[in-house]
């Protein structure tokens, strides 16, 4: 069934978007791979962090919450131990692997196998949804291995992947593309080598793990480009604030931008600088967004950001903007429609990667909507008109398509109508309802 979403005249408002989810999954694993209790203030309650916790249990951690059906608040881990993942008990001869289900979570599928490959016993079989099943798991599988570990994925680079505990060791390891999910892997299997484990990055992405990890005792450095980190004994992490979500505030920067009249204001949102490329993408487009920085919230810098509508300019994005804006670069496309001239987005083909083909499934629904896109390889180039027409568009089961069609709705001519909204559920269950709390006023 599609969702309409009309032009409701201009936002006005304040909003606190949900939690962060990458902070979510690491705060969850975390304090699963620790010692005794974490509270985790803010944990987000979403399809994908509900797989984490989901996860964690079945390795042995408990997660109690403040009430039933209650996630988001209060939530307390008591951890397996950075040793002490549970598995099936080993029969005779091989041992089961323990069945861990990650639906549609590409983070979980990818930091999960870091802790479990460096386990003294055990075995445990990785797999998720549709979406899940086309997703590479190949960039940790090969760093992985190179550590010692017993890792098979199917057709050697997909799920379901399977991992038998193995004794791990120290590597230096040149990530081939920028990715924080194959970095916050790495860290975590590090923490249970013999020796040290060095990282280098191509261009900076975000670090949330590095300063998590740290906060919870383990020796991590980052410096030019590489990050180390050290055999650790034990994490404790005690407390776990998280902050909300840039990724989902976004979707309203981006529709106070191109809304026109609209004013808003979003606090308490993560400005991680490793989160924040957008902002600086934005600025060179013309955008008027004000942050007020609020101070640290769990070790991560948070603020408040006041956006208006604004005229909008083409500009260009590649490079050091693309780790930094990977999960914006949807948004980034949908305002370069509204701009004058030319957008040109390059270095981007891990879009390709994600929960759906983005270059593919953003230019599809832009172009539905009567965008001018042409795609590459690796980016796409949109032309600028100054609007959008309207029409109907799909999600393909991804999160962040649903939410872009339902902004480009808001923003277009017409309006849209969006088939497969529910897939807004993965990340931000409540999306239309804060999307809704800024209009008709
Ligand atoms: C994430 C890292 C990014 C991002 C994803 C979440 C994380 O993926 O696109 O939504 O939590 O580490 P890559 O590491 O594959 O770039």
């Amino acid at each position: 069934m599609a969702t309409r979403f009309d032009p409701p005249g201009p936002l006005r408002g304040t909003l606190v978007p949900p939690a962060d989810k990458s902070v979510s999954h690491r705060a969850a694993l975390i304090a699963a791979m620790g010692e005794g209790e974490t509270t985790i203030e803010n944990y987000l309650d979403a399809a994908d962090t509900r797989s984490t916790l989901a996860a964690v249990q079945e390795l042995g951690a408990t997660v109690l919450h403040a009430g039933p059906g209650v996630v988001d608040r209060g939530l307390r881990i008591h951890g397996a131990g950075l040793r002490g993942a549970g598995t099936t008990a080993a029969g005779a001869g091989k041992p089961q692997p323990l069945d861990i289900d990650v639906g549609n979570a590409g983070t979980l599928l990818r930091l999960l196998p870091g802790w479990l490959a460096g386990q003294e016993t055990g075995a445990w079989r990785l797999d998720g949804d549709e979406s899940i099943r086309r997703r590479p798991v190949d960039r940790i599988a090969e760093p992985l291995a190179q550590m010692g570990a017993r890792l098979t994925c199917r057709d050697g680079r997909l799920t379901p992947v399977t991992i038998e505990a193995a004794p791990l060791h120290g590597i230096e390891y040149e990530l081939p593309v920028a990715s924080a999910q194959v970095k916050s892997c790495l860290l975590f299997a590090g923490l249970l080598a013999e020796g040290e484990t060095r990282i280098f990055e191509p261009l900076p992405s975000r670090d949330h793990s590095e300063r998590m990890l740290a906060a919870a005792g383990a020796e991590v450095e980052c410096a030019d480009g590489t990050v180390t980190v050290q055999p650790a004994k034990r994490l404790e992490s005690g407390e776990i604030v998280v902050p909300a979500d840039f990724s989902s505030a976004a979707f309203f920067v981006v529709a106070a931008l191109i809304v026109s009249g609209s004013e808003i204001a979003l606090s308490g949102v993560g400005l991680n600088p490793t989160r924040t490329g957008l902002l600086s993408i934005l600025a060179r487009m013309g955008a008027e967004i004000e942050v007020e920085p609020e101070g640290e919230r769990g070790g991560e810098p948070s603020g408040r950001l006041r956006v208006r509508a604004s005229h909008l300019r083409g500009t260009e994005v590649g490079g050091t903007d693309v780790p930094l804006a990977i999960d914006e670069l949807p948004l980034v496309a949908l305002a370069a429609c509204f701009a004058e001239g030319e957008t040109t987005i390059r270095d981007a083909a891990e879009l390709r990667r994600k929960e759906s083909d983005r270059i593919a499934t953003v230019s599809e629904a832009l172009t539905a909507l009567g965008a001018s896109v042409e795609t590459s390889q690796a980016g796409m180039r949109i032309e600028g008109t100054g609007g959008l027409r309207g029409g109907a568009i799909a999600s393909h089961g991804d999160h962040r398509i649903a939410m872009l069609g339902a902004i480009a709705g808001l923003a277009s001519e017409k309006g849209a109508a969006v088939t497969g909204m529910e897939a807004a559920a993965v990340s931000y269950p409540n999306f239309e309802v804060d999307l809704a709390s800024l209009g008709d006023r």
